[in-house]
């Protein structure tokens, strides 16, 4: 058993380094697709959600099984957490059972929490500030699709929610210019960390990559849209952007609302295969978490 696990939880408290070489690896693994390495065998990892996912069970589910591994879902709403069961005892049981904890909790606090009580390797599957998994892949589908990521304008429009600040976290490590364009009400006061602007037409300008989010996350429903329509991406907006420019959502999209179906549709669209990353990115950061654990990255 490790003494310090390898959590996975805020890109922001890691060595730029370490997150370029989590990167390599997932090319690497996945140009092994057909033939992966069973990196994971005997191992076990547990997923818990608090909320919907089809993208992040899958990719965890799929990626541990296809390395050679094993894993359980577990709902919150089944389990003793959140009931009679402290997050510390939970953590502590969880480390007897499995070799690794996937969590999708709203709560980032609570993960924390749990991470801090747990003696193996705890992985954000995205709670209400951030989804560094996500962004992982993000970065894997940059550098695959434009040859690189350090000096790329990377636009984001909509809301400034849990995948913007992972974007913004990974914009220091990676070395790319990210610039928000979201309503003037809820651009963020204290995060300086990068360009936001009210201005969808000059964030789109030259941009390498369009990029949204849904502009009601879960948990935010009934929430109005109407300060949200002039950051929906649509080929007037793309048309500002690069030539080459890409457009990217981590999904689940909302046509017609964040993204008009011609530009999510578009060849410019790389969407399917971002999705397709998050495989191969789970795969790279499960190696580096479970290293310690007899995995040979
Ligand atoms: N992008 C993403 O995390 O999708 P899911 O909510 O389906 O996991
Ligand atoms: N911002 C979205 C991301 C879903 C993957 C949400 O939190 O619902």
């Amino acid at each position: 058993m490790p003494n310090t696990p390898r959590h996975f939880i805020n890109l922001r408290d890691f060595d730029a380094d370490l997150l370029k070489d989590i990167i390599k690896n997932a090319h690497q693994l996945k140009a092994q697709k057909f033939n992966p390495p069973q990196l994971f065998k005997g191992l076990s990892l547990a997923m818990m959600f608090d909320k919907r996912s089809t993208r992040t069970r899958m990719s965890f589910e799929v990626a541990m099984k296809q390395l050679g591994g094993h894993s359980i879902v577990l709902n919150k709403s089944d389990i003793q957490l959140g009931g009679s069961e402290s997050v510390e005892s939970t953590a502590q049981v969880m480390s007897r059972f499995v070799d690794g904890i996937m969590l999708r909790l709203s709560d980032h606090a609570m993960m924390e929490e749990l991470a801090k009580h747990a003696t193996i390797p705890v992985i954000n599957g995205m709670t209400d500030i951030s989804h560094p998994c996500q962004i992982m892949a993000d970065v894997m589908t940059i550098e695959e699709k434009l040859g690189g990521i350090q000096g790329k304008k990377i636009a984001w429009f909509g809301d400034y929610n849990n995948v913007t600040q992972s974007f913004v976290d990974a914009s220091e490590k990676f070395d790319f210019e990210f610039i928000a364009a979201v309503p003037e009400d809820i651009i963020p006061t204290a995060d300086k960390r990068c360009t936001v602007t009210s201005d969808a037409k000059a964030a789109a300008k030259d941009a390498d990559v369009l990029v949204t989010d849904t502009w009601v996350s879960m948990g935010q429903e009934g929430k109005t849209l109407d300060k949200f329509w002039p950051y929906q991406v649509n080929s007037g907006l793309m048309a500002l952007a690069k030539e080459h420019a890409i457009f990217m959502h981590c999904m689940p999209i909302h046509e017609w609302e964040e993204v008009s179906q011609d530009v999510a549709k578009s060849p410019a669209s790389v969407i399917l295969d971002e999705a397709e990353n998050r495989l191969h990115a789970q795969k790279a950061i499960l190696a580096w978490c479970l290293e310690e654990t007899g995995v040979v990255v």
